[in-house]
């Protein structure tokens, strides 16, 4: 046997102990679930920022299981709550779901709990489609009404099924205030676990607060951590949380995010979505791999162009360049400068243009900073000049 024939046989042997030891290494235990492939989405954002539109977005996907608010469960079961209490229950409540598991939540349900027990569960298409419900084709967008009124059952098994039948599970949260409680989803090798992080301009968010106060009480107080607050000022010290979580999440993804965070945060201003709805979605679908359809570029163009301007709570067609900017005539000067303070931090980093008097804002001048890619080290980098001074 020559030398040349030699070294081809111990390779050839070489390859063949690869390969069949390869089919046992790689095999991963018989115990550990098979990755599902499954994509999940979170919709990280806050109380009147245009979630619902952006759900809405995912949940007439026909890829998409979407449900809103699993921690509106949470937060409305256990006594006495903090944000801090309650956020590792959040996080393993929406762990679960993603995985389509509602066992978890039993906790937080009625015993004889259905369909109709989960919050807001009508605005969820996949649970108007089949195999959930009969009413609509899993190919076409969903009336909440209809749902409403046709698609209850008994129990959450056909919510499971349904679940396990979709590419992508999409979460809405507003009570989520940082990104290190997520870290072991992110890390996770059965999930695939992508962030859409929405804000939405304070005085805006301000402003629509003030619309429907009332609803916001229990929340605010968790969110306030319990303490007593005048009246008065509630809603700005409420505001300086929500803007001190958008900081945070953003710097925490975006400055010196850990490895496993990397291509997985997206940041999405409302006011964007408003001004360019299609572009936006279609940015956004392609971050979680998604693919537009024509029904849904329909859908949202009217959603998105309409002429009414919509009770709270509700999606409804309206103008959305027009529902943006209403601030700007309807909020007195005093409290839009006192929201500027509380959220100044937030505003120069999400790119939103302080105002300095009450004609700067009445006039029309546009007050976003355009999104760059290099945006935001350099507002980083400015911050810590000023802090070094
Ligand atoms: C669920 O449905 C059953 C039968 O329709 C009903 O008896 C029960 O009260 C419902 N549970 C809740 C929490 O509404
Ligand atoms: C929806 O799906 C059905 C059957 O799967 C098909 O016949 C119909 O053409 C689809 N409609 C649209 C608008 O894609
Ligand atoms: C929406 O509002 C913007 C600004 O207020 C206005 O320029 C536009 O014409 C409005 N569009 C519709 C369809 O009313
Ligand atoms: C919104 O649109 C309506 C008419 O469609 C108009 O009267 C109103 O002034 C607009 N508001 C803003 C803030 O542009």
């Amino acid at each position: 046997m020559n030398l040349k024939r030699l070294i081809f046989l111990l390779l050839l042997q070489g390859l063949v102990v690869v390969l069949f030891y390869g089919r046992y290494v790689h095999h991963k235990p018989p115990d550990t679930p098979p990755s599902t492939g499954k994509v999940h989405v979170l919709v990280l954002s806050s109380w009147r920022s245009g979630s619902s539109f952006m759900g809405q977005v995912f949940s007439q996907h026909p890829s998409v299981f979407y449900l809103m608010e699993p921690a509106w469960h949470v937060w409305f079961t256990v006594k006495s709550p903090t944000v801090r209490l309650l956020r590792m229950a959040v996080r393993d409540v929406m762990r679960s779901i993603f995985q389509c598991d509602f066992s978890v939540m039993d906790s937080y349900l009625p015993e004889q709990h259905n369909v109709s027990s989960l919050f807001m569960w009508s605005h969820s298409r996949a649970l108007c489609s089949p195999p959930a419900c009969p009413l609509t084709p899993r190919n076409q967008t969903s009336s909440q009404p209809q749902c409403f009124q046709k698609c209850d059952a008994r129990g959450l098994q056909k919510v499971e099924e349904a679940c396990g039948t979709y590419s992508h599970v999409v979460l809405k949260e507003v009570r989520f205030f940082e990104l290190e409680s997520l870290y072991p989803l992110l890390k996770d090798p059965n999930m695939d676990l992508r962030i859409i992080h929405l804000v939405r301009d304070p005085r805006a968010v301000l402003r629509s607060r003030e619309e429907s106060a009332s609803s916001f009480y229990k929340d605010s107080s968790i969110v306030l951590g319990q303490r007593k607050v005048a009246a008065a000022e509630v809603q700005y010290q409420v505001m300086q949380e929500i803007c001190r979580s958008h900081v945070r999440i953003n710097e925490r993804a975006v400055l010196k995010p850990p490895p496993f965070l990397k291509g997985r945060y997206k940041l999405v201003r409302y006011e964007d979505v408003a001004r360019s709805p299609l572009k936006e979605v279609n940015d956004i679908y392609e971050f979680v791999g998604l693919g537009m359809t024509p029904q849904l570029e329909d859908w949202i163009y009217t959603l998105t162009h309409g002429k009414g301007k919509g009770p709270a709570f509700q999606i409804t067609s309206r103008n959305a360049t027009n529902v943006s900017q209403a601030w700007r005539t309807m909020l007195p000067y005093s409290k839009v400068k006192r929201v500027q303070e509380v959220c100044e931090g937030a505003m120069s980093l999400l790119g939103y243009k302080t105002v300095k008097s009450e004609k700067e804002q009445r006039l029309g001048i546009d007050l976003l900073v355009p999104q760059g890619p290099y945006q935001f080290s350099w507002v980083s980098t400015k911050k810590e000049h000023k802090s070094k001074r």
